[in-house]
């Protein structure tokens, strides 16, 4: 099956050329003018349109059993969302409850993203510790290609990882070539938080800002970003929502410490105020983990991702529906913890980044793509338009004007945080391995289309990384 792109812009992390892009099973095979294709080859007319990767959304929970219920979004319909948004890989979670053997909750998750309609891939989290757990990691890197592993440094008594955790799987990620990810909050400290609120009586979706000030995460950040230092590990810090945390990142980077940090559609753009709606469903539907921050952390995100201190952006896209919120309706730490928007985030990225004057629109590619590619070790197969890269693409329609909504989108949640808001620079048409999915506003997916991408590790950086520390010992930086 072949695919010509002819008379757009291409728009790639590092420059914009004027080029016509031909894609045969799947895969980019050529790009320049005049291409000499086979007879039969379908053509796209891309003019006055730019031609950018497909986005790579790093973050994202499609049914992940979580807080006493499950999440409404499942592979397929979810990677379909994405695919109408641009967004052409996600990266999920495995969650493996403690206790429970690594290689049993991959096969679980593997078994329901077969349905997947978009290219996936997963990181594995480390819920508690053994020995199976250190063989497994190495396992997971060696044989499935898993090259990163999640610590939950929230949500005690479920799946937080302690410091013993934290340091033996930081630990083990340096010896496989893995890179340890973090939710940096200070679970000992929301835990009394929350029971303090509830004991004053304060019940409602207000109270979940009021139980994970900045303070926690920025705590969280400075613990796992020092854990990392002293072992001399990567490390990667997921949905960054606040000044504190920022702070530690970038303190971190300029003292050498290779440390990256994501940030999340909705944390630029909304603030605490949500939670005050007077309508109970309303603010519940905001509640997540790190809640919107008060007004001000937005833009200290945005300048983190114009300076570099942030690399990439993601959606933590984890869908629950009123019926299920409403969980949490005498108890405000109860209410199931997630929002959506792995069918926004480009627009939305757009609309706020490029249309305002913030990111180029080769910045925005690398925020949205690029970067998570490189990062998590599939560039150039993801990420990047080029010759030999897979055929996963967005042509972007910079005046098109789309306005987002639960009514319309494809997203299998009721609600939508960015309800009502018009945005101008919306995709036009979506490519995933090389088969046009999404055009004129509808989809033509497949069940089970998607492909599980395979990460390799690391070896290179974090052998050099281990000779430093072991011809260094004990690791000191001079002041
Ligand atoms: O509220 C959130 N973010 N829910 C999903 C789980 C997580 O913390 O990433
Ligand atoms: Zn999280
Ligand atoms: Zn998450």
């Amino acid at each position: 099956m072949s695919l010509l792109i002819k008379g757009g812009k291409l728009v790639n992390a590092d420059q914009s050329v004027f080029a016509d892009v031909y894609c045969e099973d799947g895969i980019i095979k050529a790009i320049g003018k005049d291409l000499d294709v086979p007879a039969g080859t379908e053509i796209i007319d891309a003019a006055g349109k730019l031609v950018m990767p497909g986005g790579i959304d790093p973050h994202t929970h499609m049914q992940l059993p979580f807080m006493g219920t499950v999440a409404s979004e499942d592979f397929y319909s979810g990677t379909a969302a994405g695919l109408a948004g641009g967004t052409t890989m996600i990266i999920d979670f495995v969650i493996p409850n403690p206790q429970q053997p690594l290689m049993e909750a991959f096969e679980t998750w593997k078994g329901w993203a077969s349905r997947s309609v978009s290219d996936y891939s997963f990181h594995v989290a480390v819920t508690w510790w053994d020995d199976s757990v250190h063989q497994e990691m190495e396992q997971l890197v060696k044989e499935e290609g898993v090259n990163s592993f999640k610590h939950f440094m929230a949500y005690k008594d479920a799946i937080m990882a302690g410091d013993e955790t934290l340091v033996n799987s930081f630990n083990r990620c340096l010896e496989i070539g893995a890179m340890p990810t973090v939710h940096a909050e200070n679970g000992e400290l929301v835990a009394h938080l929350q029971k303090k609120l509830l004991k004053a009586g304060i019940t409602g979706p207000e109270a979940h800002p009021q139980s994970r000030p900045t303070e926690v995460e920025g705590e969280a950040a400075n613990r796992a970003i020092r854990i990392a230092q002293s072992i001399g590990v990567p490390l990667y810090l997921v949905h960054v929502s606040c000044k504190e945390a920022v702070d530690e990142i970038a303190r971190a980077r300029q003292e050498g410490q290779r440390v990256y940090g994501e940030c999340l559609a909705g944390h630029l753009e909304l603030d605490d105020s949500v939670y005050h709606n007077t309508d109970w469903s309303t603010a519940a539907a905001h509640v997540m983990s790190p809640p919107f921050r008060p007004k001000g952390h937005q833009e200290v995100l945005w300048k983190a991702l114009q300076g570099g201190t942030i690399q990439t952006t993601a959606t933590d896209h984890c869908c629950f529906c009123a019926d299920q919120k409403a969980a949490g309706k005498d108890d405000f730490s109860k209410i199931p913890n997630g929002t959506a928007g792995v069918e926004d985030r480009l627009m939305v990225l757009w609309d706020s980044g490029v249309n305002k004057g913030r990111l180029t629109e080769n910045e925005f590619v690398a925020v949205s793509s690029t970067n998570s590619a490189k990062i998590f070790n599939i560039y150039p197969q993801k990420g990047c338009i080029a010759v030999g890269s897979d055929a996963d693409i967005v042509i972007w329609d910079t005046d098109k004007s789309h306005t987002l909504s639960a009514k319309t989108h494809h997203q299998k949640i009721d609600f939508n945080i960015f309800e009502g808001r018009t945005v101008k620079g919306a995709p036009h048409i979506t490519i995933s391995q090389g088969k046009v999915v999404f055009k004129d506003g509808k989809l033509n997916v497949t069940e089970g289309a998607g492909r599980y991408i395979k990460r390799p590790a690391f070896p290179s950086i974090f052998e050099a990384v281990e000779k430093y520390n072991q011809d260094n010992a004990p690791y000191k930086i001079e002041r």
